[in-house]
């Protein structure tokens, strides 16, 4: 009796110091945080040779500049880059209304101490990054608390067509774009050394047709987006990569944005109220995923603009500006939608010249280049972006992830020897580890999530049915966090990327998700 006591006794106090220990894992701050900050300071002693990046969008733009800060020479290949002003045509979603997460907005400042004055010319705003959306109808708590008054971290908004001009400006205006040669051009592929063992040179078709090469490169970054062009030309070249090294599975997303001209004139007659133009989208609905997966924002845009997307996975979006009302109040949330936002659509599709993109969003994927055997990858070889892993955009955080890998990049390349002539063996496998490890957890949580949609097809070897427990947990976690600012906080910091998803898992935070009240 007396030693079940004791085993009983002697377990406890093991449980709470367990407990503890789990408690301050969990509340850990994140590595990356950690090296965040030693974002966008050159280094004395340049590695040796070119590194080459190909494609020149947002994951190429913010790769060129840190790897400019490594390397004596960096060359930066995309057929758009002739003009740098004129509007893209090969980004689908350019039109699209982004949502710019706050790691976002703070690695760049790190990159680009200009960052803020840029933005504010063109008249982007910052703003605390809250996002404005309600969960079926239903706030969830946002952590003001967790920072002192006028410190709440900020996000930017602003169209993208915008912020991708801007940040073009940006790299070319640092003081390190004087060893960043631009070529507007397309890559056509790699060669490989006689050893197979890292990538000898790359092949540039120029605007005019005539061909280039690049040799002797000292590190090539796939930054192509969805066409992820990296992994056909490392096969082309004769790396041999597995099969199944690209996973994918399709959400079946349908996304239209609006976009309006809204004159001051016409803007001073918008019931928004002052604290939804504090926020980054005004307002923004998702519906419950036990119901439907449709969802709205509203953006008060830069320049006199403002941009409405409407998302589902069925192709019944609206097609003229008449039924985007009827459709907005045909979907049925857990609380009242205020009618200065009806009424606001309801003005700007009569006289903001409403403009509509329509696209159909192309399957999520993920080349898990850390899954590669161990010397089946070019030791100087690394993708960042969409060219690595494409999640659905529902949550925003493509911009977001790009600092994620830089960070990795970045933080790999400082511990490389400036005396060595070339990247050690392990270098990708090093780098694409570090990056799955920070992202793994935005492409399980998304799939996870979007396999509750009866139009999700899931990725191979997975059915509908998988990640039914995380589904389960995840309505407990939304309502928790309309009720309770520690939830709240723990998913603020998931979801701004600040954080790795294992808060969530805190014993303090963990016990609350599991007893709140169900609110949906
Ligand atoms: C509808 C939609 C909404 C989104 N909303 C958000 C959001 O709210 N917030 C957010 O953070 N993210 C959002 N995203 C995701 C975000 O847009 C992407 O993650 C981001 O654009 C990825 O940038 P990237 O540079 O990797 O690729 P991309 O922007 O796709 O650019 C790829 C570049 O590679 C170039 N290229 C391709 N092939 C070659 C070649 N052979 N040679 C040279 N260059 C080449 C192309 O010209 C292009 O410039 C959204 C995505 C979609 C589809
Ligand atoms: C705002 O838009 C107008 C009209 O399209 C354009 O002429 C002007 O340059 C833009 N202003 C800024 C700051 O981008
Ligand atoms: C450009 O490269 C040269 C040679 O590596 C180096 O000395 C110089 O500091 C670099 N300039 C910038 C602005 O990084
Ligand atoms: C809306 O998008 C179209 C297509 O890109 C563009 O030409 C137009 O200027 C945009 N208008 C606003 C108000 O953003």
């Amino acid at each position: 009796m007396a030693s079940s006591i004791q085993l009983c006794a002697a377990t406890t106090i093991l449980c709470i110091l367990g407990g503890i220990g789990w408690q301050k894992f969990c509340k850990a701050r994140s590595q990356w945080m950690e090296d965040l900050e030693l974002l966008g300071r050159p280094r004395k002693q340049k590695l040796h040779g070119t590194a080459v990046v190909c494609g020149g969008s947002i994951a190429g733009t913010v790769t060129a500049r840190i790897l400019a800060d490594h390397f004596e020479h960096v060359v930066l290949v995309d057929p758009e880059l002739e003009d740098m002003e004129k509007p893209k045509t090969r980004i689908v979603q350019y039109n699209a209304v982004h949502v710019y997460l706050s790691l976002f907005v703070n690695g760049a400042r790190k990159l680009w101490p200009n960052f803020d004055s840029e933005f504010l010319a063109v008249t982007g705003r910052l703003v605390p990054a809250d996002s404005g959306i309600r969960y079926s109808g239903v706030r969830v708590i946002n952590p003001d608390h967790d920072f002192p008054s006028g410190s709440f971290p900020e996000s930017l908004v602003i169209r993208r067509s915008t912020s991708q001009k801007v940040l073009s400006r940006l790299l070319i205006q640092h003081p390190t774009s004087a060893n960043i040669t631009i070529i507007p051009g397309t890559i056509r592929g790699f060669e490989a050394t006689s050893d197979v063992t890292s990538i000898q040179s790359v092949t540039v078709r120029k605007l005019d047709g005539t061909e280039a090469v690049l040799n002797d490169v000292a590190m090539v970054a796939d930054c192509t987006g969805t066409t992820q062009a990296g992994l056909k030309w490392l096969r082309k070249a004769g790396f041999s990569l597995p099969e199944n090294i690209r996973r994918s599975y399709d959400a079946n997303l349908r996304y239209t944005t609006l976009n309006f001209t809204v004159p001051a004139e016409l803007e001073a007659k918008l019931p928004i109220p002052e604290s939804a133009r504090n926020t980054i989208l005004a307002y923004g609905n998702l519906e419950h995923f036990a119901y439907g997966a449709r969802s709205y924002g509203l953006m008060v845009t830069d320049n006199n603009t403002m941009q409405l997307i409407l998302c589902n996975t069925d192709d019944n979006l609206p097609r003229v500006a008449s039924d985007v009302v009827p459709w907005l109040t045909s979907i049925r949330f857990h609380a009242e939608v205020p009618t200065w936002f009806l009424e606001t659509i309801e003005i700007i599709c009569e006289q903001g010249e409403p403009w509509f993109d329509h696209i159909r969003i192309a399957p999520q994927s993920y080349i898990q280049y850390h899954k590669a055997p161990a010397r089946t990858l070019p030791s100087n070889f690394v993708a960042i972006g969409d060219a690595n892993m494409q999640l659905n955009p529902v949550h925003g955080q493509g911009f977001a992830k790009i600092l994620l890998s830089g960070i990795a990049l970045n933080t790999l390349l400082l511990k490389t020897d400036p005396k060595a002539s070339n990247l050690p063996t392990d270098f990708p496998a090093r780098y694409f580890k570090t990056s799955a490890a920070y992202s793994q957890g935005l492409w399980d949580s998304t799939r996870l999530h979007d396999y509750g949609d009866v139009n999700c097809e899931p990725m191979e070897g997975e059915t509908t049915d998988t990640g039914r427990f995380v589904r389960w947990f995840e309505a407990k976690l939304i309502s928790a966090a309309t009720q309770d600012a520690e939830v709240a906080s723990a998913v603020w910091h998931v979801r701004h990327i600040f954080r790795a998803d294992k808060l969530l898992l805190a014993p303090t935070v963990l016990w609350k998700v599991l007893w709140a009240r169900p609110r949906f």
